[in-house]
């Protein structure tokens, strides 16, 4: 029996994964981005962002290929003239007319014909007026890159270590806040910046929050904040995009510890490796967004002035790097 057991086992786990894919692929479906719905003010702006963003490129390059960026161009002004017809003006829907109108007046592109017409449907432009404008893009020089420059990098990257027993103290919800501004700064696809960050130190919702969450048994009752790192479905419109708000969390919710490591905050990942079930419950229980995808859980809190930590030793480097030497790749 026991044997039998253990080799029906793992097919169990294959199982779970299955209802774990079909769980994501209807919220790719109910949620995500694919319909370019443009009268959805998010829909819209992360879909402007993805375009103008190129724009953006386009202007940057020293050698720029005149005469590209024309689809783009158009695909924003169709996305700025949606956002004129719903009056629901957002962030991106700025962005999206800066960087057309920088795009268009660009000395390889003012006076071209394309230019002309965007110019003539660009007329009802009361909703963009009177704002500060930022370049699309601006010289950088290596000295500027060189201000990142930490003169020990070793004592930044290895006093870092996951804590899950704090001091007995809530931390200011300002210094999460700076943490996150900073942790924003973060790339992601075309900069769609799809996270939304839930924040909670209610002591009650927390025990509900982490009854959902097997990793914290032990010392989820000691964790004084508690952060819900999540990413919007929303932002994503190709189907092979259906992994990429996995990597955006994943790429912010680094940021973030070490974000709150830079400003001496302690904290602990928590994993959300769920069954759907458990995750409906829980995003019902938060009041999650829809549309939000739970990357994480991460516990924050600060060091106690002595603590007791996992060594968590890390891999030799030989075994997690390859170099590719292109000479010896037909060899043997
Ligand atoms: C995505 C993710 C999920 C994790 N989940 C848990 C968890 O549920 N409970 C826990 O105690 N630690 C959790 N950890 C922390 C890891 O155990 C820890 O990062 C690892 O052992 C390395 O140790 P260090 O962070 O101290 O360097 C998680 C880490 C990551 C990146």
């Amino acid at each position: 029996m026991n044997i039998i057991w253990k080799s029906i086992r793992p097919y169990g786990r294959v199982l779970k994964a299955l209802e774990g894919f079909m769980y994501d692929l209807k919220r790719f479906y109910k949620y995500a981005g694919w319909r370019i719905n443009m009268s959805d003010k998010d829909v819209r702006n992360y879909y402007s962002v993805k375009v103008y963003h190129s724009l953006e490129k386009s202007l940057s390059y020293k050698n720029r290929n005149i005469g590209s960026g024309w689809t783009d161009a158009f695909l924003i002004l169709e996305a700025i003239e949606y956002a004129l017809k719903s009056k629901e003006i957002a962030f991106h829907d700025y962005l999206a007319y800066e960087r057309l109108i920088q795009f268009i007046n660009h000395p390889d592109n003012a006076n071209t014909e394309n230019a002309k017409k965007i110019r003539s449907r660009l007329k009802e432009t009361k909703y963009f007026q009177n704002r500060e404008t930022t370049p699309a893009t601006f010289n950088y020089k290596e000295s500027d890159y060189q201000k990142g420059i930490l003169s020990k990098p070793e004592d930044f990257f290895f006093s870092r270590f996951s804590l899950r027993e704090f001091k007995d103290e809530i931390v200011d919800e300002d210094i999460i806040k700076h943490a996150v501004k900073l942790a924003i700064k973060s790339p992601s696809v075309c900069n769609r910046q799809p996270w939304h960050i839930y924040h909670i130190t209610d002591k009650i919702t927390k025990e509900k929050a982490l009854k959902y969450q097997a990793g914290n048994r032990g010392f989820g009752d000691k964790i004084p904040n508690l952060i819900i790192v999540t990413t919007d479905l929303r932002a994503f419109i190709a189907g092979q995009e259906h992994y990429q708000h996995w990597i955006d969390g994943g790429m912010f919710s680094m940021s973030f510890i070490w974000a709150l490591h830079s400003l001496g905050i302690a904290s602990c990942c928590l994993n959300w490796s769920q069954s759907p079930s458990n995750d409906k419950a829980f995003r019902k229980l938060i009041n999650i967004h829809p549309a939000h995808t739970i990357s994480m859980m991460i516990a924050v809190g600060k060091p106690d002035t002595e603590n007791i930590v996992c060594s968590s030793k890390r891999r030799p480097l030989q075994e997690v790097y390859t170099f590719i030497d292109s000479n010896k790749g037909e060899e043997g």
